[in-house]
């Protein structure tokens, strides 16, 4: 198989996550015989500095006409000026609403290995496997207006439109419905119902669309209730579906079931075209070029790209495993760390990962 991927490492640890999740890829498609292309771009800070804007038409366009996008992170202190015109994460948002990735499928799995890297107790955490279905190109993050004026009075007043189509709600529920049928078909459903207008949208095309799949229960939750059942019985939880901002907040919180941030992949899905890959973790300025970011996040979103946009199940499966083992050998980058284990660097993370590829 050929495919043309389109790298944007972006900001802080993007480029050193991506390179190595870059090997990855390239070790599976060798041994495979397939002939996967690279090509890096900028997007986010780096392309601000360049050219002015976080994400240029070129390439938007680059991206468009690719198999897939595989995305590191955004953003960072140089660029966080509020006042400022043009913003990294700008960028990111252009993109996803450039490419139509309307659902973006953020998986939240405790491995066993780290179960003891997650603050809560390993008997409420062990087994949970989630997937997150969070609406991307709609909601609070688009709808116009967005704005800020100064009244007569003299008061500052800041616009966030909360805005739904049915259509936008019948899609993305589709995806996660579907994805429920080859799990534990259940999709649980958050909202804000009892005091938003557009929850009671999004809960009523919910409820149609569930009406196509008769094997698979749907459950309504709402955001609040959502997110305290998240940390005390995360394990009623199959296929989370929600609109933009919740799945924003409901996925940070979900991270520490996993461990960490380190560890969550996301695919941004839409109804054709190329997906978008990436991290959901930040650019961590922090850490940023120390060689010590966990790369997993990124090598799982590079199997996530295999297996939605490139169709190589195998490869993808081989990868999980190949991350599972070297977790059960016992390396750790730094946010994996519990007592009196030594860090391994992001390069000999991913040195283990090909190891056990092998
Ligand atoms: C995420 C991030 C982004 C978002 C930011 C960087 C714009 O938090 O992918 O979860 O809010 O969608
Ligand atoms: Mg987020």
């Amino acid at each position: 198989m050929n495919a043309k991927i389109i790298l944007l490492p972006g900001d802080g640890i993007g480029p050193e996550v991506v390179a190595e999740a870059v090997r990855v890829l390239s070790a599976v498609a060798t041994h495979g015989g397939h002939n996967l292309k690279f090509t890096e771009r900028l997007m986010g800070g780096c392309s601000i500095d360049r050219y002015g804007v976080a994400l240029t038409d070129e390439v938007l366009a680059d991206c468009q006409a690719s198999d897939a996008v595989f995305l590191g992170a955004v953003g960072g202190p140089k660029w966080d000026d509020p006042q400022a015109k043009v913003r990294p994460e700008q960028g990111l948002l252009a993109l996803r609403k450039g490419l139509k990735v309307f659902a973006n499928l953020r998986p939240v799995k405790v491995r066993s290995p780290l179960i003891d890297v997650s603050p809560l107790k390993r008997n409420r955490i062990e087994g949970v496997d989630i997937l997150v279905v969070r609406e991307l190109t709609g909601g609070l993050y688009f709808a116009q207006p967005k704005e800020r004026s100064i009244t007569p009075e003299g008061y500052e007043r800041a616009v966030d439109t909360l805005e739904y189509y049915d259509y936008e709600v019948r899609r993305v529920a589709d995806i996660a419905f579907r994805l429920a049928s080859d799990r534990r078909k259940k999709v649980t459903s958050v909202d804000k119902a009892n005091i938003l207008e557009s929850s009671r949208l999004w809960r009523q095309v919910t409820t149609a669309v569930a009406a196509d799949y008769p094997g698979i229960t749907l459950e309504h939750l709402l955001v609040d209730t959502a997110s305290m059942r998240l940390l005390i019985a995360p394990r009623q939880f199959d296929v989370i579906v929600t609109d933009n901002m919740f799945g924003d907040i409901l996925t940070d919180e979900a991270a520490v079931l996993a461990g960490s941030m380190g560890m969550l992949p996301s695919a941004s899905l839409g109804a054709s075209g190329p997906g978008l890959y990436e991290p959901i973790h930040g650019s961590a300025p922090d850490i940023a070029g120390k060689g010590i970011a966990n790369p997993l996040a990124t090598i799982l979103s590079g199997a996530m790209l295999l297996r939605y946009s490139l169709k190589l199940n195998a490869e993808a499966e081989a990868i999980e495993r190949a991350v599972d083992r070297t977790l059960e050998k016992g390396f750790r980058t730094a946010d994996l760390l519990t007592a009196g284990e030594r860090a391994v660097s992001t390069r000999e993370m991913t040195e283990q990962v090909l190891h056990e590829l092998e």
